[in-house]
């Protein structure tokens, strides 16, 4: 039996993870395949296109049934015209005209919007933010994104920059490296993936004593179960990563006030012990009548599937 479907397409650094949604907004199924990022942005392109027509065909569906794709894009764009500018972690992108390729490769309407603000609108209609008007999402993964969510709708800016919450500057010039979006002590530096394995490779490198040493290649999770493991070295970095979050989420609450905070991305995979400390900092740092919850996203992997399907099921 036919029925309107809805594509939602969430653009990694190294995955490309595609969803189908019904009417109602449910996740019917998934597919992942390779970006191919070092390729360049044509052939990150034509896999989102390829891998669309995929899950369309593969799971017995019309491609007339298809309504649209909606695709989340790590990095800074004009959400009108679909034009990506710039990625930090995407060096390839640049002026790049993604939703009038993809429309053009597809025959389909497309709706382009940053990866964080799609996964905070999938926290927020399903996931932790269920039942909220106002909500701020912070995925940390590559790197630090962002959403802001006011009034169940993304709120975008003046240039669509509102919700870069990874490039706030946070870390003091003495301490401050650069960041890929060119500035120097953006959030991202520190409590990024990226920025949690670059400190602790600057450990190794200085000599400190630790376990990490002892790793051919360090990654986000290995800093976080060396430092429960009682690392001092590994504890002095989470508590780093965690610090400048926290400071940075008590600067958005009172610049945007919302209802919770909800924090996803691999990162987050950390649990209790990244949580704790980035509250222990917020409350320190945030005035009584700002301060609110801090949690995990419910989501998880499909929270930007999910919103960037509902960028076209919701008209967004
Ligand atoms: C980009 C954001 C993106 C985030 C997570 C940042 O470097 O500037 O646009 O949302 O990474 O992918």
């Amino acid at each position: 039996m036919s029925q309107p479907l809805y594509v939602g397409v969430d653009i990694g650094g190294t995955t490309i993870k595609v969803g189908i949604c019904n009417a109602e907004g449910k996740l019917l199924h998934t597919f992942e395949g390779a970006t191919g990022t070092e390729s360049g942005p044509d052939t990150v392109l034509e896999n989102i296109a390829s891998y669309v027509r995929r899950i369309v065909a593969d799971n017995g569906y019309a491609w007339e049934d298809v309504v649209g794709v909606g695709i989340g894009i790590p990095g800074f764009m004009d959400f009108a015209t679909g034009v990506v500018f710039m990625s930090a972690n995407f060096p390839g992108f640049k002026n790049v005209p993604v939703k009038a390729t993809l429309e053009q490769k597809l025959g389909k309407p497309v709706a382009i919007n940053n990866d964080a603000n799609v996964a905070a609108l999938g926290e927020a209609w399903s996931g932790a933010g269920r039942g909220l008007d106002n909500v701020v999402v912070y995925t940390l993964g590559t790197g630090v994104g962002g959403g802001i969510i006011v009034r169940g709708r993304i709120y975008e800016g003046a240039t669509g920059m509102a919700g870069e919450l990874g490039h706030v500057q946070v870390v003091p010039d003495m301490e401050a490296i650069q960041c890929g979006c060119g500035q120097h002590g953006c959030v991202e530096t520190v409590s990024s993936a990226t920025g949690i394995i670059r400190m602790a490779k600057d450990a190794v490198e200085r000599g400190d004593k630790t376990p990490l040493a002892d790793l051919a290649s360090i990654a986000a999770k290995d800093v976080f179960d060396a430092a429960k493991a009682g690392d001092e070295v590994a504890l002095r970095i989470v508590k780093r990563a965690a610090f400048y979050l926290g400071k940075a989420m008590a600067a958005t609450a009172v610049i945007v006030n919302p209802e919770r905070f909800i924090v996803g991305g691999g990162v987050a995979r950390a649990g209790d012990m990244l949580f704790d400390a980035v509250r222990e900092v917020f409350k320190k740092y945030t005035p009584e009548r700002a301060i609110v919850d801090i949690v995990p996203a419910e989501l998880g992997n499909d929270a930007g599937v999910v919103g960037a399907a509902g960028l076209v099921l919701r008209g967004m």
